[in-house]
């Protein structure tokens, strides 16, 4: 039976698509920064671990309770909207520390034991916005796009040693709690003289009839990515992000 760590399980994506390898009949590790053992129904092949990607003692003490692993699913992130002057400098670290950083350190505490096995996938989910440049998500776009340039030379570095790295970009998912995570540190992103500017971008989210993705197209691309050993590099998740693509 086949295992996956999935980062950032307390809530959209991470939630869904644990729930969705669980009912394939895989191992799931599902893994948050404060546990909760309410949000998945319970399951003998699930079990729930304690992990900050931003915390490089928590991200030790997960990987070794873990033990043997066949998939790294980097799912957990924070959002970010605002103009770059309005965004102090430890805000943008704060978002390169979870998003990229973290995705770079947890990659790098599993390949011991990819390596030494020949196998194992990594999975790194970034976001359609890469894809298509919006105003006021210049940190958060760049905090992604870096993460798939990362893995694209990943993908080669590995491939020798029998591992596969793989990236799925999800589109617009406002059922998550991303955005309500994202407005606590909105506070002053959007300075006086960006304010129309800011007023335009809201308005046409609001009149939108662009479809959108849901946490289960995430899901199902992660599982692509997980089984389809000549799948592609890169996976859009959800009606818009596969529009983008
Ligand atoms: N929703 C969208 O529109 C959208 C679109 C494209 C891509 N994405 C990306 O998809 C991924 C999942 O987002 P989502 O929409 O499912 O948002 P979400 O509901 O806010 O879930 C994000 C998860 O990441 C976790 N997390 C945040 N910082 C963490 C850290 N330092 N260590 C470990 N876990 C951490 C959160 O845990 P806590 O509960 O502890 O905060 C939460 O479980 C993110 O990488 C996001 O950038 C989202």
């Amino acid at each position: 039976m086949k295992t996956v760590l999935i980062t950032g399980c307390s809530s959209g994506f991470g939630l869904e698509t644990a729930r969705y390898f669980l009912a394939r009949g895989w191992q799931v590790i599902a893994t948050m920064r404060t546990p909760r053992e309410d949000v998945l129904p319970p399951a003998e092949g699930l079990r729930v671990l304690a992990l900050d990607v931003t915390d490089a003692d928590s991200i030790r003490r997960a990987v070794a309770a873990a033990g043997p692993i066949d998939v790294l699913v980097n799912n957990a992130g924070i959002g970010l909207l605002g103009a770059l002057e309005g965004i102090p400098m430890a805000q943008v670290r704060e978002i390169f520390e979870a998003n990229t950083f973290g995705t770079m350190a947890m990659t790098q505490a599993v390949l011991p034991q990819f390596r030494e096995r020949r196998a194992g996938v990594v999975i790194n989910v970034t976001s359609s916005v890469t894809l298509k440049a919006l105003p006021l998500l210049a940190v958060y776009t760049a905090s992604k796009a870096a993460v798939n340039a990362f893995t694209e030379v990943l993908a080669l570095e590995l491939a020798p040693f029998g591992i596969r790295a793989r990236l799925v970009l999800p589109g617009r998912s406002p059922t998550t709690r991303f955005g309500e995570n994202a407005r606590s540190r909105m506070q002053g992103s959007i300075p006086e003289a960006y304010a129309e500017l800011a007023g335009q971008v809201f308005a046409g989210w609001a009149q939108s009839t662009e479809e959108v993705t849901r946490a289960q197209d995430v899901a199902e691309a992660v599982w692509r990515a997980a089984t389809e050993a000549d799948g592609p590099m890169r996976l859009a998740a959800g009606a818009d992000a596969l529009a983008l693509m």
